[in-house]
C-alpha cells in the first residue's frame, strides 16, 4: 500500500518504518531539514532500539523521506503524526495538527484516487472532525466520498517504540464509515493484535484515558511509597503483593520520583483542560499531577536531611532522560531536580548514557562527564534519576565520591547504604 506519514519524530519516524518492515512503499514528510537529511541518510535523529538497523534496511528502498507533500498526490493513506504539546494554559495546542492537515488537503486537489487521512496523534476529542476533516476538505476542494477520516491512536512507549509497534496489546482504529476503517485495517495485516473498531471520537477518547490511568497507577504507587517510607515498609514488596491480583496487574506499580516523557504530563494536562471546558471538576487527575510534581523534590529534601545545606556541594545527577533507553528529555524528572539543585547554590554534574546533548540546551552551564566514575569523583551527594540498566552495576564508582550519600529516584542500585525516595 502507498503510505504518506506526516511528522518524521518518534512516533512519525517509528510508524513510518515500521510500516515500511510490513512491506509498506512509505514516504516521511518532515518539515526538519536536518531530520530529512539525517534519515535520507540511513541515521535516525532519536535514538530507539532496532531502529537504526530497519532503517537501514528500508532507506531510499521502499522508505523514502521528503520535506514536501508531492507524494500525498499518490498515496492511499495519509497518518498524521506531528507534535501536539501543552499550551500554557495545559490544552492541547492544535496548530501543528491544523497546518499539516492543510498541507494534506492541498496535495490530495492532485489525487485521482480515494484516499483516507488517519490522525495518528495524540488529540483532544472532536479534533479529527472539528479541525483535521474540514481543513482537509477546503484545502482540497473535495467532497467526504473521496476522502475518507479516521483515528488511529498510537501507543508504542519510548525506549522500546519498535518491539512495541510490531507487537502491539491492541490497534484502535476509529472510523465514521467501513470502508476507511478497513483500510487501516489492510496497513496492519500480519500483525497478530486484536483490532478494535470504534467511533473516531471514542478513539480519540481511548488514547487520553489509557495514558490517564496509566499516570493514575503512578502517582498511586509514589503516594503509597511515601506512605510506606514513613511507616518502615518496603513498597516494592507491597505492590508486588498487590499486582498480582488480575484485576490490578503488575505494571506501572513502580513508587519513585514519578513520570516524565512527552506524553502522560501532556497528555493529563490537556484531558483536564478538557473536562474543565465541559463543566467537569477532575479532582483526581488533578491529584494525578500534584503528587507527580512533587514527588522529585522529595529527593532534594532526603538530601538535604543527610548533608545540610546543597549550596556550594558538588551534586551528581545520574540519569537525565525520563526513561531508560532513550534519549528523550522532555519533562524529565531530572530537569526539576536540576533546576532546584542550581537555585540552591549546588554545584551540578551529570551523566547520561545518550541524554546529555538533549539536556546541554536546557542548562548549558553545569558540567557533563562521559562517564559515572567522572561524575561522581568528589561529589558530596548523588541522585539517581533514571532508572538505567547499566546503573544497577555501579559499585566501586561510588567510593570516589568526597562523602557517600546517595539518594535514588528509581530503585536501581544494589549498593548497601543507598537510601530510596520511597523506600
Ligand atoms: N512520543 C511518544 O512516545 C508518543 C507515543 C504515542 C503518541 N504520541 C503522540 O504522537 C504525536 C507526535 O509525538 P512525537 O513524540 O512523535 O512528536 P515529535 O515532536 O517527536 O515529532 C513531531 C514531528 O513533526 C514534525 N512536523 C511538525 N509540523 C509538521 C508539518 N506540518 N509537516 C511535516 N512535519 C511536521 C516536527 O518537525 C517533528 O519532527 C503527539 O501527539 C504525541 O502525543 C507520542
Amino acid at each position: 500500500m502507498k503510505i504518506v506519514v506526516v511528522g518524521g519524530g518518534y512516533v512519525g519516524l517509528v510508524s513510518g518504518i515500521c510500516f515500511s518492515e510490513l512491506g509498506h512503499d512509505v514516504t516521511l514528510v518532515e518539515i526538519d531539514p536536518a531530520k530529512v537529511r539525517a534519515i535520507r541518510e540511513g541515521k535516525p535523529p532519536i535514538y530507539e532500539a532496532g531502529l537504526a538497523e530497519l532503517l537501514q534496511k528500508h532507506a531510499n528502498k521502499n522508505l523514502h523521506v521528503s520535506q514536501g507533500y508531492e507524494s500525498v498526490s499518490s498515496s492511499e493513506i495519509v497518518f498524521i503524526a506531528v507534535g501536539t504539546p501543552s499550551q500554557p494554559d495545559g490544552s492541547a495546542n492544535l496548530s501543528y495538527i491544523e497546518a499539516a492537515s492543510i498541507s494534506v488537503g492541498k496535495s490530495l486537489k492532485n489525487n485521482p484516487s480515494y484516499c483516507v487521512v488517519v490522525v495518528k496523534s495524540t488529540v483532544p476529542p472532536g479534533t479529527t472532525d472539528k479541525i483535521v476533516k474540514p481543513a482537509v476538505i477546503i484545502a482540497s476542494g473535495k467532497t467526504e466520498k473521496e476522502i475518507g477520516f479516521a483515528m488511529n491512536p498510537e501507543f508504542l512507549r519510548e525506549g522500546r517504540a519498535v518491539e512495541d509497534f510490531l507487537h502491539p496489546d491492541r490497534i484502535v482504529i476509529g472510523s465514521s464509515d467501513s470502508r476507511s476503517g478497513n483500510r487501516i485495517g489492510q496497513v496492519y495485516q500480519g500483525l497478530t493484535a486484536p483490532i478494535i473498531r470504534t467511533g473516531i471520537t471514542s478513539a480519540e477518547m481511548i488514547k487520553y484515558a489509557s495514558n490517564a490511568f496509566l499516570a493514575t497507577k503512578i502517582s498511586f504507587s509514589n503516594e503509597i511509597g511515601n506512605i510506606c517510607k514513613n511507616l518502615g515498609i518496603d513498597v516494592y514488596e507491597v505492590m508486588k503483593g498487590v499486582g498480582l491480583d488480575t484485576r490490578i496487574g503488575p505494571l506501572f506499580l513502580n513508587a519513585g520520583a514519578g513520570f516524565g516523557g512527552s506524553c502522560f504530563p501532556k497528555d493529563v494536562s490537556a484531558l483536564i483542560s478538557l473536562a474543565k471546558e465541559n463543566g467537569e471538576n477532575p479532582i483526581l487527575l488533578r491529584s494525578v499531577l500534584e503528587v507527580n510534581d512533587q514527588q522529585p523534590c522529595r529527593m532534594i529534601r532526603i538530601l538535604e536531611r543527610k548533608i545540610g545545606t546543597v549550596k556550594g556541594k558538588r551534586i551528581a545527577v545520574l540519569g537525565l532522560a525520563f526513561k531508560d533507553n532513550t534519549d528523550d528529555i522532555r519533562d524529565s524528572r531530572a530537569i526539576l531536580v536540576i533546576r532546584e539543585l542550581l537555585q540552591k547554590g549546588a554545584r551540578v554534574v551529570a551523566y547520561d548514557p545518550l541524554a546529555i546533548p538533549h539536556m546541554r540546551e536546557i542548562f548549558p552551564d553545569i558540567e557533563y562527564f562521559g562517564s559515572v566514575a567522572g561524575a561522581l569523583r568528589g561529589a558530596n551527594g548523588c541522585l539517581v534519576m533514571t532508572e538505567w540498566p547499566e546503573f544497577s552495576k555501579i559499585d566501586k564508582e561510588f567510593d570516589l565520591m568526597a562523602e557517600e550519600v546517595i539518594v535514588e529516584g528509581r530503585r536501581v542500585l544494589s549498593r548497601k547504604g543507598v537510601e530510596g525516595i520511597c523506600w
